[in-house]
């Protein structure tokens, strides 16, 4: 069976930095499963469907055209990475994620990139309900202050401007969201290893992960 290597955690928690970086070491596959629902809610966005129109979501869902190409993210052919990383999209994202039909609708095509020679995976439900057999799974967490201090950093870097106060805000508002839903909810499975990152730097945490990796056998599958 294919290795993979699940890490889940809250919004800015370093997960797809965390898992890129891993992903990049091992020479395995990578999958921002974030990404997938952030282009759906572009694409309902597009065609005017309602973030809470379950039935019509569900049926984007099975048909949506997404690809990954060279760091991009592509709706129908269109590099849409910019709209997709968006704050706002996120928020969207979030919300169309509680919806049951949905998750259920994107359950295969996220299990479809467990390709040889292995796959890290993040997202929140990587460990819990996509990857159940993931060989190792992380949950990445950080104190909701340094989440939303690295948001502001990432926005400041790129051009944008935004208020701390308010990334924490939507920060706090995406976590409960994300934590009560009734299905898949953000939490730690009992298999997890947790990992605090709020004193951490990205190597260290990096580290860390690559190591217990290691020592479960992935520098063999590698
Ligand atoms: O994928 P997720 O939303 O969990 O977070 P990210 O986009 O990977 O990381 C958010 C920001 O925090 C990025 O700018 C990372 O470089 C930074 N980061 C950090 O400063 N220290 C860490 N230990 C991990 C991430
Ligand atoms: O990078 P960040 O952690 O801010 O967000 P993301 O991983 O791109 O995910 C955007 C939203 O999609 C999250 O707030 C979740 O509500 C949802 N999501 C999910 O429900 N399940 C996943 N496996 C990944 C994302």
């Amino acid at each position: 069976m294919v290795p993979v290597l699940a890490i889940d955690g809250p919004t800015a928690s370093g997960k797809g930095t965390v898992a890129g970086l891993v992903a990049e070491r091992l020479g395995w596959h990578f999958l921002d499963s974030g990404a997938i629902y952030r282009v759906l809610a572009l694409a309902a966005i597009k065609r005017g469907v309602g973030l809470t129109d379950e039935a019509a979501l569900a049926a984007q869902a099975s048909a949506l055209d997404v690809a990954f190409e060279r760091g991009a993210i592509l709706l129908e052919g269109e590099d849409v990475s910019l709209q997709a990383r968006r704050e706002e999209t996120g928020n969207s994202a979030s919300k169309i994620a509680a919806l049951p039909a949905v998750r259920t609708a994107l359950l295969e095509r996220q299990q479809a990139f467990r390709v040889a020679p292995g796959l890290v995976a993040d997202g929140r439900d990587m460990g819990s309900v996509v990857f159940p057999g993931a060989f190792l799974k992380i949950f990445l967490t950080a104190s909701v202050e340094s989440r939303a201090e690295r948001r502001y950093k990432q926005l400041i870097a790129k051009g944008s401007t935004a208020s701390i106060d308010d990334l924490l805000r939507d920060l706090r508002e995406r976590d409960a969201r994300d934590t009560s839903r009734l299905v898949a909810p953000l939490r730690p499975c009992e298999d997890a290893v947790l990992l605090d990152t709020t004193t951490l730097s990205i190597d260290e945490a990096v580290h860390f992960v690559l190591n217990l990796a290691m020592q479960r056998g992935a520098g063999q599958a590698a």
